[in-house]
């Protein structure tokens, strides 16, 4: 379960979404999110999603922001039951206790509860060879990625030397590097709206994304998939 007990813990930044993140809304969130959104809103391209689950994920992974955990129970597996070590980190209890129970029988799993803007993450230096954070960064608060860079400082202090870090973040509705499409339009004024608590990407930008991750990594991939942006990214400056 998770190591820390409070829901709402003075020094993070973001504040969680117990509401959003229900079990509830759990069980329907590949058909809401990766079935519907991902197709015909974000338009990710989900087995391009799954081709990097399984190049990347290690036996010693680390996903930031599993939701349903849905691309872990999915990969095929990197090492057997007993040795396939996952460590699963959320600002949210819900999505912790659901990845533990989805994944039991395919991994050990680890679950910490933790703001990943808040500084420094629960004990996790140059632990993992693999680390996911998928959908999370548009999630989270800040006028733009460089605002987010704790976030980039966690992975790269949580990575091994030898590692591998990739993801995906829909960018702002105003990001002339992305290909938004209306419902992706509409939808991000939506989630954006004050008070919700859902999307904070407005200010989040393609060149900036690079930006931060060129200076924490000796190697960045980027490339846009109409609404999103996909990195892969290795050798992490210290
Ligand atoms: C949109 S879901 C992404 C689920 C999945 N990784 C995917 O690829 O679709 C966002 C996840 O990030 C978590 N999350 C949101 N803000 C967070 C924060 N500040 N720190 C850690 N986790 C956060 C949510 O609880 C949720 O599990």
């Amino acid at each position: 379960m998770p190591e820390n007990t409070p829901r709402t813990d003075a020094s993070w930044v973001s504040s969680p979404n117990p509401t959003l993140y229900s079990p509830r809304n759990l069980a329907r969130y590949k058909r809401l999110v990766g079935e519907l959104s991902h197709t015909y809103a974000w338009r990710i391209d989900n087995t391009a999603l799954a081709g990097l689950y399984a190049e990347h994920v290690s036996a010693r992974h680390l996903e930031i922001g599993p939701a349903d955990a849905e691309m872990l129970a999915t990969t095929p597996p990197p090492a057997p039951p007993e040795q396939w070590r996952v460590d699963v980190l959320d600002i949210n209890t819900a999505p912790l206790a659901h990845a533990q129970q989805r994944l039991s029988g395919r991994a050990q799993v680890t679950a910490h509860l933790h703001d990943i803007l808040a500084a420094p993450w629960p004990g996790l230096s140059r632990t993992f060879t693999s680390i996911a954070m998928g959908n999370v960064l548009h999630c989270v608060p800040g006028a733009g990625f460089t605002a987010k860079a704790t976030a980039f400082n966690g992975l790269v202090d949580a990575l091994t030397d030898d590692g591998v870090a990739f993801g995906y973040t829909l960018l702002g509705a105003g990001d002339p590097d992305a290909d938004h499409n209306l419902p992706a339009r509409l939808l991000m004024r939506a989630y954006n709206k004050p008070g919700r608590n859902t999307f904070h990407n407005r200010g989040d930008r393609l060149v900036d994304l690079e930006r931060q991750l060129n200076l924490r990594f000796a190697q960045v991939d980027v490339r846009v998939m109409h609404s999103a942006a996909v990195f892969v990214v290795r050798g992490p400056i210290r």
